[in-house]
Formats: structure tokens, C-alpha cells, sequence
């Protein structure tokens, strides 16, 4: 039998390549290496919640994207984007990556999928009401096996079972983790909290579990 390649898989499977020869080019090493990790958790998540892959393998693999940039670097490229940028982003311009990295995405690696987009934008502080892409690409930068924080391994467990618990527990670790370091928070992390542990509180209200 005739080996035949499905051309729209074939298409897809060089986008991929493209977009991981260019990336391997643009970051330093153990970004690229992590942007891998998350590209194949985020796989394993859309897999389980039967949600699209190659959406969450393109967002898994440019989410961190702006990483070439640091600090001041990342206050002035958001500035040249026309991006908002609010005084806990200007005080923490780690925060801007992810914006910004959906903005590059956009310009510089020509993804026009609103999804993918929103779910890049998305990945470090999380939203109120995420749809599964997103959900899913927050997860995996958390989850990651590189990551290392206190009650990692519990969030990765969660992870798979339920993700607005996954997420109500991962946006407490962070919150608790700047509070002990005496740092700001951004605003939207504790709605991002509130959100999924409201949820998370009532769905046990409800059914026990
Ligand atoms: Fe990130
Ligand atoms: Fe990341």
C-alpha cells in the first residue's frame, strides 16, 4: 500500500518545524527547552480533555515567545506594541511576557487563530471564565516537569482530574508565594482565583466532591 500523507497533516507538521527552528534561533536554550515541555503537556491535557491539539501544541510552543527580552526590554517593545501596561507590569515587567508574546505571535509568526491568541495572552496570571485551550495552556507552563514549587506535584495530579481546581490551587500557591516575599500582586491573578475557587467551592457544595 501506497504511504499517502494527508496534506492538511502535512501542512500543519511543517508549521510545527518552522515554528520550532525559528523559535530554538530566538531564545536562549532552557526557554526553548521549556517551550518543548510545554508544548507536549499541553498535547497530553487537549488529548485527555479532548480538546484541539495542534492549537495547544502552536500555543505550548510560542507562549513564552517575548523571552528574548528582560526587564526594560520588555517595558519598551510593549510600549512600541501600544500595549497597556499597569504599575504592578511596570514594577514586575516579567509579567508583560505574556502579552506581549501573543502580540509577536500575531506579527512576527503570523498566528491569526483568536483562540491560540487569548490563550498565549493569557498563560501567566490565567482569567475569569478561560475556555479549555487556555485552561490548558496555564496548566502546562505550571506543570511543566521543570517546575519546581511547593505543591507542584498536587496541581499536576489536579491537573488531569479537574482544572478549575487545578487552577484555583495554582493561583493560591502564587498568590501565597509573592505575599510571603512582601510583593505586589496583580489584580487579575486574585480574580483569576476567586473565579475558579468559587466555582471549585460550590461544584463540592453541590456533589460532595
Ligand atoms: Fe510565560
Ligand atoms: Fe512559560
Amino acid at each position: 500500500m501506497a504511504f499517502v500523507l494527508n496534506a492538511e497533516i502535512l501542512i500543519k507538521a511543517v508549521e510545527i518545524f518552522e515554528i520550532k527552528k525559528r523559535l530554538s534561533e530566538l531564545l536562549p536554550k532552557e526557554r526553548y527547552v521549556h517551550s518543548l515541555a510545554v508544548e507536549k503537556v499541553a498535547q497530553e491535557l487537549a488529548l485527555h480533555y479532548r480538546t484541539h491539539e495542534e492549537k495547544a501544541a502552536v500555543a505550548g510552543l510560542l507562549h513564552d515567545c517575548s523571552r528574548r527580552y528582560d526587564g526594560e526590554e520588555l517595558v519598551k517593545k510593549a510600549e512600541e506594541a501600544g500595549l497597556h501596561l499597569d504599575p504592578v507590569q511596570r514594577f514586575e515587567p516579567k509579567l508583560i511576557h505574556a502579552p506581549l508574546s501573543a502580540y509577536i505571535a500575531k506579527e512576527e509568526f503570523g498566528v491569526i487563530d483568536p483562540e491560540i491568541l487569548l490563550a498565549i495572552e493569557r498563560h501567566t496570571v490565567g482569567a475569569e471564565d478561560m475556555s479549555d485551550l487556555e485552561k490548558i495552556i496555564y496548566l502546562a507552563d505550571h506543570i511543566e516537569p521543570g517546575r519546581d514549587y511547593d505543591g507542584v506535584d498536587i496541581i499536576r495530579d489536579l491537573a488531569f482530574k479537574n482544572m478549575d481546581e487545578a487552577i484555583a490551587q495554582c493561583t493560591g500557591s502564587m498568590i501565597k508565594e509573592l505575599l510571603e516575599r512582601g510583593l505586589p500582586i496583580y489584580p487579575l491573578t486574585v480574580r483569576t482565583r476567586n473565579f475558579y475557587l468559587l466555582k471549585t467551592l460550590k461544584r463540592k457544595k453541590e456533589h460532595g466532591r
